[in-house]
């Protein structure tokens, strides 16, 4: 009997000490404490290249300094950036990245852990997932975590209903990226993570995806059916130096850093974060502003900001803006012509890079007029007008991810690319495959309109299809 009851009492205190060890946060302020067992890790993703979309790498060299200043080590830091902007050709100061108007490098010491071509959306499933057989290219660094750790993760780039864009295709689709969250949870080797997300249409990747009871946090530049905005633009209150034809970042993400630059991030909690970036990122309740989300594990929000973020002395002659009067702001999606045009104007190019510039945005006006003529005319064909609206809160986006994508790829192949402008329209695909609009029907409608046309640099066969 006697020793019955002592198995049982081992039994109980293991089990208390495996719930201990699954959920350590409810115990003690983990890694915040001398002795402490938690790691905090961080992923970084910039999705986008080309200097015209200088703002997502410079948002993303911006969290790692604030990352490194809050004491994470580099090898907890896995950065993904294409790296061509510090030495672009264009870039008025050369080796020097800045994300705001009298900001400070944010480029010195960023690790180059996956760049160029291996910013891919495999790259990211296998860091999140520490599956070092599932990488190509890169530092191979990953998310080694213990059951006790933290992960922050931060994306900024275009977006579109239901993905996120990357510089190689085919992109990150929600439902994959839920899936590799959901493996992630059920392999027990991390406490918490936050999520922080910069892209048009950002909700939908996790609106009626995310389930609540995976310990993840996340927040959205935008609800599932809206733009988000680039900021500090030339021609724009407020502008970058003059010499920049570039926006230097994104209402949303710059909300958010410079608020972890100048806050106290050891008192300040998620929650207060958000409701700081909500009020800035609504830009004085313009149209031109979006609405920050929040979605799944929502008490994870009142830990104060420095369990994933850390917390160091801010650098206040860096010079953090924090306006909360409106900002000049201009759509993710016409940020890069609009840059194109400026710098075009403006700046000191040489005439033959002129000339060659112009080309650029003539062939890039054409191409998307093209995408968005055809695909309004599609649907005009193919879905009736009842069809054709945004599910309601709560719901995803499309129930067969599969029909989606292949809706995507036979666009393309008769079309030509979307490119990360024309990933807006992915709503409408979705709403043909919630409709049942069979992919021969696609097809046909896709062949009609674009047999005759000639897809120059966006055919598909070289660049690769988007899903
Ligand atoms: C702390 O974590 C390290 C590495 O994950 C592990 O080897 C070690 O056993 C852990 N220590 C305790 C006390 O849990
Ligand atoms: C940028 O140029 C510097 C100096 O020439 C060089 O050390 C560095 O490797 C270059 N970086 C990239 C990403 O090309
Ligand atoms: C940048 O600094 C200059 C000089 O200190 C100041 O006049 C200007 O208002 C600052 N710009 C912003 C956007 O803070
Ligand atoms: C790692 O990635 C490879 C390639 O994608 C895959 O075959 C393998 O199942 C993955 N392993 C784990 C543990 O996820
Ligand atoms: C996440 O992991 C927890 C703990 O193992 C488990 O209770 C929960 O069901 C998992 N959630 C999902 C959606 O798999
Ligand atoms: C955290 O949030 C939970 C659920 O919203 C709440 O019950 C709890 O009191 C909060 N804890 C703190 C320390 O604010
Ligand atoms: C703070 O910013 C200034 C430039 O604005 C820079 O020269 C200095 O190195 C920074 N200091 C730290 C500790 O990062
Ligand atoms: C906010 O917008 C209102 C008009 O709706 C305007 O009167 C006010 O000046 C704006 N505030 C700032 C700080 O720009
Ligand atoms: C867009 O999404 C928001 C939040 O889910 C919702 O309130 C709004 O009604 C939606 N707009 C349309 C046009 O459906």
């Amino acid at each position: 009997m006697a020793a019955f009851h002592f198995a049982v009492l081992l039994l109980t205190l293991l089990a208390v000490q495996l719930s201990e060890a699954s959920r350590p946060s409810l115990f003690a302020s983990t890694n915040d404490t001398p002795g402490g067992n938690s790691t905090k890790w961080a992923v970084l993703v910039a999705g986008s290249n080309g200097y015209f979309n200088y703002r997502h790498q410079a948002d993303i060299c911006h969290a790692y300094q604030i990352l490194k200043r809050g004491g994470l080590k580099d090898e907890n830091i896995i950065v993904f950036m294409y790296d061509d902007i510090a030495n672009n050709s264009m870039n008025p100061r050369p080796g020097v990245i800045i994300n705001s108007p009298n900001g400070s490098d944010v480029y010195a010491g960023v690790p180059k852990d996956y760049t160029g071509e291996y910013v891919t959306a495999a790259n990211f499933y296998a860091v999140l997932l520490g599956n070092s057989s599932g990488l190509t290219g890169g530092s191979g660094k990953v998310v080694a975590s213990q059951p006790g750790d933290k992960i922050f993760v931060y994306f900024a780039d275009h977006g579109g209903p239901g993905l996120l864009c990357v510089p190689n295709l085919p992109y990150i689709y929600a439902n994959d990226f839920i899936e590799v969250l959901k493996t992630k949870n059920a392999s027990g080797t991390y406490d918490e993570m936050v999520i922080y997300v910069e892209a048009c249409e950002s909700g939908s990747i996790f609106e009626g995806l995310l389930p609540e009871d995976m310990n993840i946090y996340v927040t959205t530049a935008s609800n599932a059916n809206e733009s988000s905005w680039g900021t500090y633009c030339p021609g724009m209150i407020p502008p970058p130096p003059p010499e920049f034809g570039t926006c230097l970042g994104d209402l949303y993400s710059v909300s958010w850093l410079e608020d972890s630059d100048v806050e106290d991030l050891n008192t300040e909690t998620l929650e207060e974060q958000y409701l700081n970036v909500k009020l800035r990122t609504l830009n004085n309740n313009t149209a031109e502003g979006s609405h920050v989300m929040q979605y799944g594990t929502q008490c994870i929000s009142n830990e104060t900001v420095s369990v994933y973020q850390g917390a160091g002395t801010p650098n206040l002659t860096s010079n953090p803006i924090q306006s909360l009067g409106s900002m000049g702001v201009v759509d993710q999606r016409a940020a890069d012509l609009y840059s194109m045009w400026q710098t075009y104007e403006k700046s000191a190019l040489e005439p033959q890079q002129k000339i060659d510039l112009l080309k650029e945005i003539k062939e890039i006006t054409t191409h998307r007029a093209h995408v968005d003529n055809t695909i309004e005319s599609i649907k005009g064909e193919l879905l009736d007008q009842e069809h054709m609206s945004v599910r309601g809160a709560g719901s995803a986006l499309v129930d067969d991810w599969d029909c989606l994508k292949s809706m995507i790829r036979t666009y393309e192949a008769h079309c030509g690319s979307l490119t990360q402008y024309g990933m807006k329209h992915t709503r409408t695909f979705a709403n043909m495959c919630n409709n049942g609009v069979t992919q021969e029907e696609m097809d046909e409608a896709s062949k009609a309109r674009c047999s005759s046309y000639s897809m120059g640099q966006w055919n598909p066969a070289t660049v690769g299809y988007s899903a």
